[in-house]
């Protein structure tokens, strides 16, 4: 079954190169990113897992964990993981599921028969420290992601947790965000004791809070 934003993202017991993890577990109070690839040796996924490796600081600033997937077994992605550090210059960081069963691919409905019958897409779940789901996307095998953008996206869901404000078109990290809707002007004063600018009672700018 399809999982839909604000579901409890479902646990998981699976070996990983990083050893045998409890999702829910493994996460701790931490926010996840959950990621599928299509298959282990090819080039897209190389460059994607390298940045991804590469970016980690960037996801551990945020309090994030990554983790990657694919259904090639345990031994593929250890001597893959060989490739990755030789041909991007950077050695894999995070532990990358070995879900040969598709146990995990279909609990997060991650293979699309009409796309490819066993291989999984490029899926994406960013998953909150409530365990909520924030975010899915999906993309297609032959098209690699970009990364940034799921930090920006990060960004923009912290910010609405920890401070009820929203990003508008094309927001990117310090620019001025928006006061959400349930936010009354009241509560606002509080909230946003510098002011804001009304340019409409529904459309409410203020500085960025910095987190
Ligand atoms: C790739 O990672 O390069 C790839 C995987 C499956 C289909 C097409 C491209």
């Amino acid at each position: 079954m399809a999982i839909r934003l604000g579901d409890e993202a479902p646990d998981f017991t699976a070996e990983t190169t990083e050893g045998t993890i409890n999702f829910h577990e493994w996460m701790g109070n931490s926010w996840a990113v959950l990621f599928s690839h299509p298959k282990d040796f090819t080039p897209v996924c190389t460059t994607e897992l390298g940045e991804v490796a590469r970016l980690k600081p960037e996801f551990d600033k945020r309090n994030v964990k990554v983790i990657g997937l694919s259904v090639d077994p345990l031994s593929d992605h250890k001597a893959w993981a060989g490739d990755i550090a030789e041909t991007q210059g950077q050695a894999l960081n995070f532990p990358l599921i070995a879900d040969s069963d598709r146990n995990i691919s279909q609990l997060y409905d991650m293979i699309h028969p009409n796309a490819d019958n066993t291989l999984t897409v490029r899926s994406v779940f960013v998953i909150g420290s409530d365990k909520k789901v924030k975010l899915t996307i999906t993309y297609p095998a032959s098209t690699g992601r970009n990364f940034n953008e799921i930090l920006r996206v990060i960004d923009s869901l912290q910010l609405t947790a920890d401070f009820s404000v929203a990003t508008p078109v094309n927001w990117n990290y310090g620019d001025n965000v928006i006061i959400v809707p349930a936010i009354s002007d009241d509560e606002a004063k509080t909230k946003f004791p510098g002011g804001w600018e009304t340019v409409k009672p529904y459309l409410r700018i203020v500085p960025q809070p910095t987190p």
